[in-house]
């Protein structure tokens, strides 16, 4: 169904833009409208004379404090209209139902035959149609506008986009069923700013709504790469991004943890004055197209993140998720010694279920028969009693559902101890690397946890409040819940523990080998971009099942990183895949994981994408990727690092790798 609007009908829409704003402002912004001509309705038809009923009653609701109501007129099967609306989330009452009123009455002098119409304007969206419209998502049809002036500094622009977006699709779908609605605005340089906004109706659920704004957020890179402002608009949801504020800026809060971006690289970009404001629209190209129902290359993604959702959606449900929303004491957060001893059976080496840096862990069970993760920290922490429960108190605030939520804490004489909600399926590294185990991880959940890791280190890279860098991101960290969504944990852990936490050296290194990247291991600096190496370790284990420590040396082959940088060389990069994927993997997605793999790896941090970049290129297709340089090969033997006291380090060889020094022509190397 792919269809396009007449270059007539995109100007007269652009006129009656211009000559609406500036008439008078209760009058909506008319963008488009989408008339089948597959279904009709006679003048003299019951369908008609229940439309009028339904136009009635949706204007009269219009004042519902949420902006959206639906509506069902006509009892009798054929002839039954179902509508809604749906207001932009931070219009005023007055104006949204200006908005409504008026699509109802514009909408059947536009399309006065069709069953099943959709009208959009800037302040509202109306549809109806003659088959039942509620709670279910619709991206069978829809509308991208684009300014077609493109953002100067290209790459700064993607990765803050990829951030604003994934932040306000993660908070709209969370909405609840009141208003799933949000917007933030982000600094793109000293001058300039972008604002992003998402919305669903509100009848959708949190799996559906999240789905359909991150597969309208997927058409930016195609549709409107780098452009200076784009929306996608879908019956059921829409997103939009901006470099003007084009949403009530102090009517709509401000989202609860003050978004921490990357401080702006280029202060001297031009200002934006030329698109700021009124101005911005007028002089927008705007382009219309009807988008193709569902990309198909997007199903994957779209299937993974509907299971993964949907399971969340049960898990938002219980009664412990409100209450862990509402933290704001550290009171609230304390656990006292006795009942986490009852709850751990003292303790008990049958309870243990693992040894994570910093302490082992332990498995719970509450009174209230809640099961926990218990890390009773190693006792020789050197941070005070105070400093820990505040800086418990900031992780605990860090939630995202790629990440193990911190529940509490238990501080009593020299103990502490934190508790973690509790994950079924163990650490990703106990099922990949069992010869058992390992079959259960099929493509489709393997690149599911690619994805949901990629999304975690993004929270905490860029959008939580702290800017958390990892520092020892490995499969045993990765935790995976009853269906399979991968979960990072031990993440805060340098804060908890007090160690420096600046960007820059560290004679302490928390960490494991080889996922360490070079100027980690070798010189303790670490960024985020060393995060990101171990991500890019940890995709390619994830890939061919392999440790990255644990390489048969009778092969020849020196560690995973050379092997598969030596396939992907000679142009065979899927070779490096574990043999049980055969089945399940596909081509495509599995040769450009391997691909952003390697530029994870390089051994230049700055050529190593961002996580932002990682989280974009995962989610689009057409993003032509970086040939990617020799990763870093390096050969740390143990003695040269300082590692910190209580620091797990569970290799117990490393390996001496030989630099290589093969010169390569990488000119034709794009497996694609
Ligand atoms: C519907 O419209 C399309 C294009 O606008 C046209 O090609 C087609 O013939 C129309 N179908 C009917 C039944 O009018
Ligand atoms: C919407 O209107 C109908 C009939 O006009 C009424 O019964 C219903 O309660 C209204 N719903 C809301 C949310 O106002
Ligand atoms: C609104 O939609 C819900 C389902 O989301 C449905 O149960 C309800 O009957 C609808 N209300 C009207 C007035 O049609
Ligand atoms: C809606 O209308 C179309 C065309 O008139 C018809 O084929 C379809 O069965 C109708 N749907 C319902 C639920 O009545
Ligand atoms: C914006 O960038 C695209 C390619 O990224 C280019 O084709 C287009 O001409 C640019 N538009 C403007 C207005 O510079
Ligand atoms: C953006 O910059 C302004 C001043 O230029 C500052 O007040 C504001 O806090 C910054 N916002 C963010 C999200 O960094
Ligand atoms: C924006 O919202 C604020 C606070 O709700 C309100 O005072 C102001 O009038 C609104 N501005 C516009 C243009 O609607």
């Amino acid at each position: 169904m792919i269809k396009s609007i007449k270059t007539s009908r995109v100007l007269l829409c652009l006129s009656i833009v211009c000559l609406l704003s500036i008439k008078t402002k209760s009058t909506p912004n008319f963008l488009s409208i989408d008339c089948p001509n597959t279904t009709s309705y006679t003048p003299n038809s019951i369908y008609k004379t229940n439309l009028n009923t339904l136009f009635s009653s949706l204007s009269s609701n219009s004042t519902s404090i949420n902006g959206f109501s639906n509506s069902t007129a006509g009892r009798n099967p054929p002839d039954v209209a179902y509508g809604l609306f749906l207001c932009r989330g931070d219009v005023f009452t007055a104006v949204c139902q200006d908005c409504v009123t008026s699509a109802t009455k514009e909408v059947v002098q536009r399309c006065p035959k069709s069953k099943n119409v959709i009208i959009w304007y800037d302040e509202c969206m109306l549809r109806y149609s003659n088959e039942s419209i509620f709670s279910k998502s619709d991206e069978s049809t829809g509308l991208i506008l684009r300014n077609t002036q493109n953002f100067t500094d290209q790459t700064r622009f993607k990765e803050i986009l990829g951030g604003v977006m994934d932040d306000i699709a993660t908070r709209a779908s969370n909405g609840g069923s009141g208003k799933k609605f949000a917007t933030r605005e982000a600094n793109f340089s000293s001058l300039q700013k972008l604002y992003g906004l998402a919305q669903c109706t509100p009848d959708l659920t949190l799996s559906d709504c999240n789905k359909c704004l991150r597969d309208g957020i997927s058409n930016f890179p195609n549709c409107c790469d780098g452009n200076l402002g784009a929306r996608v608009l879908f019956p059921s949801c829409n997103v939009r991004y901006e470099s003007y504020p084009f949403y009530n800026v102090t009517a709509t809060a401000p989202p609860p943890p003050p978004p921490a971006l990357p401080p702006p690289v280029h202060p001297s970009s031009p200002g934006p004055s030329a698109s700021r404001g009124k101005g911005g629209i007028s002089s927008q190209v705007l382009i219309a197209i009807i988008v193709p129902v569902g990309a198909s290359v997007l199903l994957f993604i779209i299937v993974f993140c509907f299971v993964r959702r949907k399971a969340k959606t049960k898990h938002d449900d219980t009664k412990e998720d409100s209450a862990v929303n509402e933290i704001t004491t550290v009171e609230s957060l304390q656990y006292d010694f006795g009942t986490i001893q009852a709850a751990t059976n003292n303790f008990s080496d049958d309870n243990k279920i693992g040894e994570g840096g910093f302490g082992h862990v332990y498995k719970g069970k509450l009174i209230n028969g809640k099961e926990i993760a218990v890390k009773r920290l190693s006792q020789n922490s050197g941070q005070g009693g105070e400093e820990f429960k505040n800086e418990v108190l900031l992780v605990a605030k860090l939630q995202h559902r790629n990440l193990v939520r911190l529940l509490g804490f238990c501080l009593e004489g020299e103990e502490k101890i934190l508790i973690y909600e509790f994950m079924p399926n163990k650490s990703l590294d106990r099922i990949l690397f069992d010869s058992q185990e390992h079959g259960k991880l099929d493509w489709p959940k393997r690149y599911k946890i690619i994805e949901g890791i990629a999304r975690g280190m993004l929270y905490l890279h860029e959008d939580s409040q702290l800017r958390i860098i990892h520092r020892d991101l490995k499969t045993s960290n990765i935790l995976l819940d009853g269906a399979m969504n991968a979960k990072i944990s031990d993440f805060g852990m340098a804060r908890i523990f007090g160690v420096d936490q600046s960007q820059g050296n560290t004679n302490r290194v928390v960490g494991t080998f080889g996922y360490m990247a070079p100027e980690y291991a070798m010189h303790g600096q670490f960024s985020v971009k060393s995060d990101v190496f171990s991500f890019g370790v940890l995709v390619l284990e994830i890939i061919s099942g392999r440790k990255i420590n644990d390489f048969d040396q009778s092969n020849h082959i020196e560690d995973l990183l050379s092997y598969a940088w030596k396939l992907w060389r000679n142009g065979t990069p899927l070779k490096l895949m574990d043999p049980t994927l055969e089945v399940s993997y596909s081509r495509n997605e599995v040769s450009r994981c391997i691909h952003i793999g390697l530029l994870c790896v390089q051994e230049d941090p700055d050529a190593r994408p961002s996580m932002a970049t990682v989280v974009l290129m995962l989610n689009s297709y057409t993003i032509t990727l970086a040939i990617p340089e020799e990763p870093a090969f390096f050969s740390p033997s143990k003695k040269e690092l300082n590692i910190g006291q209580g620091v797990e380090s569970d290799q117990s060889t490393s390996k001496s790798i030989p630099l290589s020094v093969n010169d390569v022509t990488i000119s034709e190397l794009d497996p694609r």
